[in-house]
């Protein structure tokens, strides 16, 4: 904000104080200062008022001042948040504590070391598509819609710095943090992607380190729901894939078509990819028949064929009707668990009820 504005809409008296930590990796302290409060400021504003009238050598990290490139992450009266989207009015008469993030190495005041996310992005096997997917793809707006939730991340790591497992362990090998929970659940739930994560979730990646305390996504300033719309449907697909016996014979009769490779056989077989082959009972998935239709998992056969019920649409009226056994080689692709997920959830919330089940169950 321009000094004559803030001149223009500054208060006679109104002023906010700050607590900026001010050190390096020899250590440092809190540093009081006093900036006059304009309406609507910010405290990204409040800093640079500090940079450019008291502390020139003031190390602050930012780029947009619009919440979309991630970059002014700080800990606000111990809370991770972004600077630029807090406003200083909401602290009423409070001092405004302002920190570096805790999670990550101290370079300079308010300036971390983040490289560790880069490193940690660079393990994760990106999006493969079969080879035999025609160019351009083409996705139903209900799969984009699914998928739109991960890419709203805008990789502020605030979601990493409140994460105690993260935060409270030196060592960061255990796991790879929610941040990198969210790009996983974004490449496990294209419908166009063949490729397997869950032998890197269950080693590398560490999923089970996770205890949802959702902490993550209470601070996630793009409200994604990293708990309930990553890292469980995630964690139900892990469990499924290593410890569902069916799953563990098949892979031990063929490692490499079974349905829970290891991240070694992955990275071995890349191109052996043919397809989606994680089910479980109650996971929803898309038939390969005319129009694609949805269908819920009722089991899964010991041949790993599944028996479905089968969404049958007549206009408002859907009901599920089944149940049919089908190959699996005949779906398209799964969309994961019932209850977690977005379009199976609120197909059975609008439509369906346990009683129209039952009824065709009978
Ligand atoms: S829910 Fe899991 S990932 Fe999120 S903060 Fe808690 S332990 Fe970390
Ligand atoms: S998931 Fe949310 S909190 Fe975590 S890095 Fe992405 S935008 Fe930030
Ligand atoms: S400056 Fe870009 S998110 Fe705050």
């Amino acid at each position: 904000m321009s000094e004559s504005k803030l001149a223009q809409k500054a208060g006679p008296n109104s002023s906010i104080v700050l607590r900026i930590f001010r050190g390096d990796t020899n250590g440092g302290r809190e540093q009081r200062f006093e900036v006059p409060s304009i309406e609507g400021m910010v405290v990204l504003d409040a800093v640079h008022y500090v940079q450019a009238h008291f502390a020139n050598d003031l190390a602050c990290r930012w780029n947009c001042k619009a919440a979309r490139c991630g970059s002014c992450s700080a800990e606000i009266n111990g809370r991770p948040r972004l600077m630029c989207k807090t406003r200083v009015d909401e602290f009423d008469n409070e001092d405004i504590h302002v920190g570096p993030m805790r999670a990550f190495p101290l370079i300079k005041d308010l300036v971390t070391d983040v490289s560790w996310n880069y490193e940690v992005n660079k393990q994760i096997p990106g999006f493969t598509p079969a080879p035999s997917e025609p160019v351009p793809y083409k996705m139903l707006p209900e799969d984009t819609e699914r998928v739109y939730e991960y890419r709203k991340c805008i990789e502020c790591f605030l979601c990493q710095d409140v994460c105690h497992v993260l935060r409270n362990h030196d060592d960061k090998s255990a796991y790879y943090g929610p941040r990198y929970m969210v790009r996983i659940a974004a490449l496990e739930m294209h419908p166009l992607d063949t490729r397997k994560r869950t032998g890197l979730l269950h080693g590398k990646a560490g999923i089970g380190m996770c205890n949802i305390t959702k902490c993550c996504q209470e601070v996630c300033p793009e409200h994604i729901k990293i708990t309930d719309n990553a890292i469980i449907p995630l964690k139900e697909r892990t469990a499924s894939d290593v410890y569902d016996p069916v799953v563990r014979i098949a892979r031990k009769i063929n490692p490499f078509r079974g349905v829970a490779a290891t991240a070694a056989l992955e990275e071995a077989r890349p191109s052996q990819a043919t397809g989606p082959q994680r089910f479980s009972v109650r996971d929803v998935v898309r038939l390969k028949t005319r129009g694609r239709r949805l269908a819920r998992v009722g089991s899964v056969l010991p041949d790993r064929r599944l028996e479905v019920w089968v969404l049958q649409m007549n206009g408002t009226v859907q009901h599920w009707d089944g149940p049919k056994v089908v190959r699996t080689s005949d779906v398209a692709s799964n969309y994961g668990p019932l209850d977690d997920v977005g379009i199976g959830a609120k197909l059975v919330e609008q439509y369906i009820t346990e009683d129209h089940e039952a009824q065709h169950n009978g």
